[in-house]
């Protein structure tokens, strides 16, 4: 089975691309075909500083080496560094219709604040669609904001089949139960843009700044704790596993439990989860010849499968005369 998925670089990653993506790819490259990929093009429709672009793109991929993306088992590139995406694009438009673009989420959200919406964001999902269509992804592991654009991916290929004679694999998404939305400081879904992220690799005291400020409710001490509305509680379960959260469950039930503990706890928990990555992480930021070279060779492999897809499409519409 062929899986895909990509997180933008718009800002460090943090808890929500972490788990929501970036944990769930590094254990599916073991069993199956990976296709993992920092997202930059799509970036560029809410990125206009080219410094903060670029430091962020290769920021991203020195977290996902570090995190264990093996880079000999996964095809693991750059978006951009596969041309063909952009080709299959215009490909694409032409099925696409006008009105499936403008029941879009993230267009609609913007229009609705007042942001002028130009033509890159509301084309984001054709390009997405061709990230997916143009390597035959069969699954698309995304969180729940991702759903709506995965379900346009599929109505773009079965449009260009039903078109143009079967062309594409119509892939599935998947978005786990209990990860479906990360929940950020103030319990919104962990968001670059809503300001409420924990980033995977910040300093321990920023790292613990945040945590601090993880928003609780005014239960008293002496009374028992909700943990089912509690957003500390959603972020320290990401951490544990069954037995782990039962006993956090219990403290929660029963009186004198001090939210200012459990976040000291959560604080250590978080840091040495991602201790073993930290050196790793440093050795790729130092060692950007290496980075290129890894990733050039991601950009060759996932280009030779891309190519497949491409003169195909191109043969079916009629561009080969
Ligand atoms: N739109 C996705 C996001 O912002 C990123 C993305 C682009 C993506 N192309 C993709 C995700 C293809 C999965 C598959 O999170």
């Amino acid at each position: 089975m062929r899986i895909l998925s990509g997180i933008q670089p718009s800002g460090a990653l943090h808890l929500g691309n972490y788990f929501a993506m970036m944990k769930r790819m590094i254990d599916y490259q073991e069993n199956h075909e990976l296709f993992c990929f920092v997202v930059n093009y799509h970036a560029l429709t809410s990125v206009y500083d080219s410094n903060f672009l670029r430091r962020q793109t290769f920021e991203a991929i020195c977290d996902f080496l570090a995190l264990g993306i093996d880079p000999e088992k996964a095809h693991f590139y750059v978006q951009s560094d596969i041309p063909e995406v952009t080709e299959l694009t215009w490909l694409l438009n032409n099925v696409t219709p006008q009105g499936l673009l403008e029941r879009g989420h993230s267009y609609k959200d913007k229009k609705a604040k007042g942001i002028p919406a130009n033509h890159g964001l509301f084309a984001y999902p054709v390009l997405m669609a061709a990230d997916i269509l143009l390597y035959g992804a069969n699954l698309v592991p995304v969180g729940k904001d991702q759903k709506q654009h995965v379900e346009m991916t599929r109505d773009i290929a079965i449009k260009f089949n039903q078109t143009y004679g079967e062309t594409f694999v119509i892939p599935e998404v998947e978005i786990p139960k209990e990860i479906a939305t990360i929940p950020g400081l103030d319990g919104q879904k962990m968001s670059k843009s809503y300001g409420n992220t924990i980033e995977i690799f910040a300093d321990k005291n920023t790292l613990k700044k945040k945590v601090m400020s993880i928003v609780t409710d005014s239960t008293p001490v002496e009374e028992p704790k909700n943990p089912k509305t509690c957003n500390l509680f959603a972020i320290y379960s990401l951490f544990l596993d069954k037995e782990g959260k039962k006993e956090l469950k219990e403290r929660y039930l029963k009186p004198g439990l001090r939210y200012g503990d459990v976040k000291k706890e959560l604080l250590e928990v978080i840091w040495n989860y991602f201790e073993p990555y930290r050196d790793k992480r440093e050795y790729y930021v130092n060692n950007k010849d290496e980075v290129h070279d890894i990733m050039q060779m991601g950009a060759k492999k996932t280009r030779a499968v891309g190519m497949e897809f491409l003169t195909k499409a191109r043969h079916n519409v009629g561009l080969d005369y």
